[in-house]
Parts: C-alpha cells; sequence; structure tokens
C-alpha cells in the first residue's frame, strides 16, 4: 500500500495513457481507498477523470446528495427499469411516483416492528448457526440466508425458494451497481430475472388480494387502499415488493461481511465488541463504527445533469457521472473528530451508510436491525476465526468467507 503520491502517479499516466490511468485510480479504489481519499481530501478534493468526476470531501458529498436538480439518479433508471418493467423511487428524481411511494413505504416498514423484527433476527440467525457443524460459510449460511429468510417471513415475499430469490437480487443488484461499462450479458440476465421476478410478485398479489392478505409488509400494502386517482394499484404494489429484495440482501450481505472481516483483523477489538454483544444497544455502535473503516458502498453514484457549483466552490460541469465518495467523506477530519480512531460515541449524523438526502435508504430501520443483530447473535458464539478468505463475485458482492466456531458444550457432550 502507498502512502501517499496517488495524484502524482495518476496525473503522469494521464498525460501519456489516460485509459491505464483509470484503471490504476479505479485499482486504488478497490484496494488502497483509505490513503487515496485522504490524499484527494487534503490535495484535489474534486477530482476529474474522463470516465467521472470523484467528490470526496464531507460537505461537497452530502451535497452532491441532496441536490437532484443537478445531480440526478440516472444512472439508475436504466438497469432498474429495464428489470422491473416500470419506475421506482430510486430511479427517478421529485416525481410524483417518488414522493408518494417513498411516503407509502416509510409507512409500511413502521419502526414500530423493529423489536418484533429484532427477535425474528435473531431466532433465525441463532438456528442457522446450532445447525453449523465446527466450520460455517457464514456469508452463504448467514449472511444471505438470514436476510432472504427476513424478506419471506417480515416483507412478505418468499419467492419460490431462497435460492431463486437469491439468483434475482444478485443479477439485479449488479447490473444496477456493479456494471459501469454496461456489459450486455450483464444487462440481459438481470432483465430475464427481472422478468421472472415480477410475474412472481404479480401473482403473489393477486393471490393476497384474493385473501387472506397476510400479517407481513405485503399484507399491510394490500389492505392499504389508496384513492384510485393516486394510482397505487396492484403493480406499483409488486414493484415496491421487488424494491424491498433489491435494496436489501446485497448490502446486507456485504455490510455484515465487511464488518466481520474488519473485526477478526483487529482481535482486540473483537474481543471487545463480542463481550458488548450481550446487549444489542452496547453492541450497535461497534458494527457501524467497524463499517466506517470498510463500508461495502464506498461511493454513491449521480449524473451531473447541469453545471453545478458546488458551495465549496468546485464547478462540476453538467454531463456525465459523479461518484460522491461516502467512505472518503465518513473520514473527513472537518466533520469527524479524530477520524482514525474507533469510537463509540460517534454523532449520527457523520454515518453515511444509508445514503443521504432525498433519496436516503427507506429500508433504514430494518436493515439496521436485520445487521446488527445477525452480527451480534454471531459474535457471541466463542472461538470464532477465520478459516479462509473472502471470496467475492466480481470483486464486489460476498460470495462465500468460511469461518471456524468453537463446538458448542452442548454439542460436544454429545460424541
Ligand atoms: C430492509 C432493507 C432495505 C430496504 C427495503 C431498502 C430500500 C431502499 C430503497 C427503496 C432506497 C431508495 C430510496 C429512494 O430512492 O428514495 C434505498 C436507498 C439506499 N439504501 Fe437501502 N434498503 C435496505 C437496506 C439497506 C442496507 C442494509 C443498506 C446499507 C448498509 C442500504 C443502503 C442504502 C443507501 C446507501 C441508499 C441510497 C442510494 C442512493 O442515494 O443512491 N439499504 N434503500
Amino acid at each position: 500500500m502507498r502512502t501517499d503520491g496517488y495524484l502524482a502517479q495518476y496525473d503522469a499516466l494521464q498525460q501519456t495513457d489516460p485509459a491505464a490511468a483509470l484503471g490504476l485510480l479505479t485499482g486504488w479504489l478497490r484496494t488502497d481507498w483509505r490513503p487515496l481519499f485522504a490524499e484527494l481530501r487534503a490535495r484535489r478534493p474534486v477530482l476529474a477523470t474522463p470516465a467521472f468526476t470523484l467528490v470526496t470531501r464531507f460537505g461537497d458529498v452530502t451535497e452532491v446528495l441532496s441536490r437532484p436538480a443537478s445531480f440526478t439518479v440516472a444512472a439508475y433508471t436504466s438497469p432498474m427499469e429495464a428489470a422491473l418493467g416500470s419506475p421506482i423511487m430510486l430511479t427517478r428524481d421529485g416525481t410524483p411516483m417518488n414522493w408518494r411511494e417513498k411516503g407509502v413505504m416509510q409507512v409500511m416498514l413502521a419502526p414500530e416492528d423493529v423489536p418484533r423484527l429484532r427477535a425474528l433476527t435473531g431466532a433465525l440467525a441463532d438456528a442457522a448457526l446450532d445447525a453449523a457443524g465446527d466450520v460455517i460459510d457464514v456469508v452463504e449460511s448467514l449472511f444471505r440466508a438470514v436476510p432472504l429468510a427476513v424478506c419471506a417471513r417480515y416483507f412478505g415475499f418468499p419467492g419460490p425458494d431462497p435460492a431463486t430469490l437469491s439468483r434475482w437480487s444478485r443479477a439485479v443488484m449488479t447490473d444496477t451497481t456493479a456494471n459501469l461499462i454496461g456489459d450486455p450479458a450483464v444487462r440481459a440476465a438481470s432483465v430475464e430475472a427481472g422478468a421472472e421476478m415480477m410475474a412472481y410478485l404479480r401473482a403473489l398479489v393477486a393471490e393476497r388480494r384474493a385473501g387472506p392478505e397476510g400479517p407481513d409488509v405485503l399484507g399491510r400494502l394490500v389492505r392499504t387502499r389508496l384513492p384510485a386517482e393516486l394510482g397505487f394499484d396492484d403493480e406499483r404494489v409488486a414493484v415496491n415488493v421487488a424494491g424491498l429484495l433489491l435494496g436489501f440482501v446485497e448490502n446486507a450481505a456485504g455490510s455484515m461481511t465487511n464488518v466481520l472481516a474488519h473485526l477478526l483483523a483487529h482481535p482486540p477489538l473483537l474481543a471487545r465488541a463480542a463481550e458488548a454483544a450481550r446487549d444489542s444497544e452496547r453492541f450497535e455502535p461497534y458494527v457501524w463504527e467497524a463499517l466506517r473503516f470498510d463500508p461495502f458502498l464506498k461511493m454513491i453514484i449521480r449524473y451531473r445533469a447541469r453545471d453545478h457549483v458546488l458551495a465549496s466552490g468546485a464547478h462540476l460541469p453538467g454531463g456525465g457521472l459523479v461518484l460522491a465518495a461516502v467512505a472518503s467523506a465518513m473520514f473527513d477530519e472537518n466533520v469527524v473528530a479524530d477520524p482514525g480512531a474507533f469510537r463509540l460515541d460517534r454523532p449520527e449524523h457523520t454515518r453515511l451508510h444509508f445514503g443521504y438526502g432525498p433519496h436516503a435508504c427507506v429500508g433504514v430501520h430494518p436493515g439496521r436491525t436485520v445487521i446488527a443483530e445477525t452480527l451480534r447473535r454471531l459474535l457471541l458464539r466463542p472461538g470464532l476465526r477465520a478459516e479462509g478468505e473472502i471470496r467475492r463475485d466480481r470483486g464486489v458482492f460476498p460470495d462465500s468467507f468460511p469461518l471456524r466456531l468453537d463446538a458448542p458444550a452442548w454439542k460436544e457432550s454429545r460424541v
């Protein structure tokens, strides 16, 4: 890992071989993001490249995410709408649909559900851990399995089986968030998965409409009758239920993997977190602080719809992409005190894991609950240690992370 001089190397290569310079930069964004961002914040907080502009300071990042007239969500429109067959709140800025459906979904994902959801998550995580042998693939058996089961039992969207639900999520989110070069095969796989998912959901909504509606989030949606002129019909219900899966599983599994990897790499911290895991309130700050040191979503993409001068003075010309580096903003020393220290007392507003501004995560309450409670139940198990490397699809989505656990006393006494 280099400690400085990224810009000098990038600038020099940019003169002679711009494509190679871009390749170097995107590689660093994956492997060296903390020192790279530190240098950019200090020396070139807004870096314009031929492919995108990178914004790294807290104030600039939050401004980009809160000015939808200048910085739109257009980069999501084509992949997500191709998969779903129609718009969803994350693909449109400030439209009546976005305004209305974000409101409806905030009501449906009631914060009051949190205690019940925490209990459900805890039971699912404990059952998965009890069923595991000495070695568990924690991504497959816990970090994906628990969110998929929550999708089934709390959202009311089980899919034909968990493997199919998992495949739909991965195919659509790969095209939406990890296909910057626009690989047509990735798009085709997403469109096919999206069409299958929407056909399934239309049938599921019709089945619930015939009754019984059910006690879950889908049941709530079906029991909610809005006046016809608002256009919240069964197709909109199906699209929003698709959004529950798509917003959730990859983000939750990726975030849990990164938190666990950070804790395992710092044994004294792991020991403190394991001790705090006896109490959910005491434990949760460990999760968000560990995630700050390795956020799953490091940059949020926007399209520059028009010229914009940031409050900091930087001029961003219209046309092209801007990446709002939330991972950098959360280390900005002007806003985040002593950013290199692992601290449990950070104010909520310094954390950007669930986005910022008009598109901030509508699933923040369930998302937070499932991540924290799954990890808490895992850390209550003694003797956790990595048994192999994390394997990722496209270097992004974790697929496997073998972990060794001490056999619990009740299992040992049986042999
Ligand atoms: C229960 C689970 C979840 C659901 C249903 C959900 C759903 C959504 C939806 C619908 C949006 C778009 C909101 C809008 O356009 O107004 C969104 C945004 C976002 N979500 Fe979630 N989400 C969930 C979990 C998570 C998790 C676990 C994370 C990460 C830790 C996350 C991070 C984000 C971020 C960063 C955004 C902002 C995207 C942007 O501004 O481009 N979400 N979420």
